[in-house]
């Protein structure tokens, strides 16, 4: 037995002298480490999630746990339809991660299933290492969840609001005063403290939905499509309060504004029909799109005769004609991984006299990535 795993307790007979054992300790930081350490190796979290690995304590496991999010193997069935399918994936503590998908992918239904709100069909989840059913207080008092459309009572006032909600959450009239004080400075609700939540813009709605996710002071915030229906500049603000709120918290965030994640999270997980197509930093997904290349021409010229030679060219994988507004057609000519077929191309429209306007190399992003995963075939 790993001594690290024990600890050392005295136990009284009666009649016997008092005899010292080492036994193993409720849960010991050994045992949950190296569980944890499994749990790793089978969901290929990889390197970027170390367990903390301090020996010889034992105190219970959750404080050990450096992922503050497990999703494990969950799905959700509604009906004959498989909303979420088994999907696995973890988000470790400090790290802002974007969950992307199209419109039905799952993404909220995974992140009430996170947030305890909806039982999952199968699989468990764990935050800051509680399960969130069979520990659920414990799970949710470190969750600050602002779901799609934002509940919120019109007839309340906005500080009066969230005084209401910090109470809710279990917090006392003195903490909640000071919390309500600190969330209205953090979302800038200062000036609108004494507003009817009815009479508040969008904007400002969904600012209280994020003071009300904060007010109880979790670790983690989980965020439904915080921008959804905001005009570009509140946009802006909210992202840049999302931003700085990602300096002191664990953020998943469902978007649909790619530049929004591009800009703001470290990690990307792309979801599509329930299931989890790719999980890794923007840079590289962006990466492994650009090796795969795309060139784009514009030629005016028979687009049948084009297309047929610009296909016979070395490294050439596909041509997809689209025809311009004028004579011109414009060619996306996809290229085996570290081929640039430019001169190539330049070489052709000379030596056949095509009139040649445009000619230059696609560079990937974050949106051809989630095109690519996610289309319909
Ligand atoms: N309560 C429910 N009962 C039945 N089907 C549901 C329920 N909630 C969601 N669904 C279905 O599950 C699938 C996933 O829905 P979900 O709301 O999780 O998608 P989403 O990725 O959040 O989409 P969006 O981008 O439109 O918000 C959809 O097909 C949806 O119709
Ligand atoms: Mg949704």
């Amino acid at each position: 037995m790993d001594l690290a795993a024990t600890q050392a307790s005295t136990m009284i007979f009666p009649g016997c002298p008092s005899l010292k054992f080492n036994t193993p300790a409720p849960r010991t930081s050994a045992a949950r480490i190296s569980r944890l350490a499994a749990d790793a190796k089978r969901l290929d979290w990889g390197a970027a999630y170390p367990v903390n690995q301090r020996q010889g304590e034992s105190q219970p496991g959750p404080a050990l746990c450096v992922s503050m999010i497990e999703a494990n193997n969950l799905s959700k069935q509604f009906a004959r339809h498989e909303a979420v399918r088994n999907i696995s994936f973890a988000v470790a503590r400090g790290e802002v991660v974007g969950f992307l998908g199209p419109n039905g992918a799952g993404k909220t239904t995974t992140l009430r299933m996170l947030t305890g709100y909806l039982p999952p069909t199968s699989g468990s989840a764990r935050v800051a290492g509680f399960d969130i059913f069979r520990q659920s207080l414990e799970a949710r008092r470190r969750i600050g969840y602002m779901p799609e459309n934002v509940p919120l009572y019109g007839e309340m006032r906005v500080s009066e609001y969230l005084k209401f909600r910090a109470q809710l959450k279990g917090l006392g009239k003195h903490d909640s005063r000071r919390r309500v004080g600190v969330v209205l400075d953090t979302c800038g609700l200062g000036g609108v403290r004494r507003k009817m939540i009815k009479t508040l813009s969008k904007g400002y709605r969904q600012r209280v939905g994020l003071a009300d996710a904060l007010v109880h002071d979790p670790e983690l915030l989980i965020l439904d499509e915080p921008t959804n229906g905001l005009d570009p500049n509140q946009i802006r603000q909210i992202r840049e309060l999302i931003r700085q709120l990602g300096q002191a918290h664990t953020l998943l965030i469902s978007t649909h504004i790619l530049t929004e994640v591009e800009m703001t999270c470290n990690r990307v997980i792309i979801i599509d029909n329930g299931k989890i197509r790719a999980a890794d930093t923007p840079a590289n997904l962006i990466g492994k799109m650009r090796a795969a290349g795309r060139l784009q021409v514009e030629i005016q010229s028979a687009p049948e005769v084009v297309a047929a030679a610009l296909n016979r060219l070395d490294g050439v994988k596909k041509v997809t004609p689209e025809a311009m507004d004028d004579e011109w057609t414009r060619y996306v000519v996809w290229v085996d991984s570290g081929v640039d077929a430019r001169e190539a191309i330049a070489q052709l429209a000379a030596q056949y006299g095509w009139p040649l306007r445009s000619l230059f190399r696609h560079e990937a992003t974050l949106e051809d990535v989630f095109v690519e995963l996610t289309r319909p075939d």
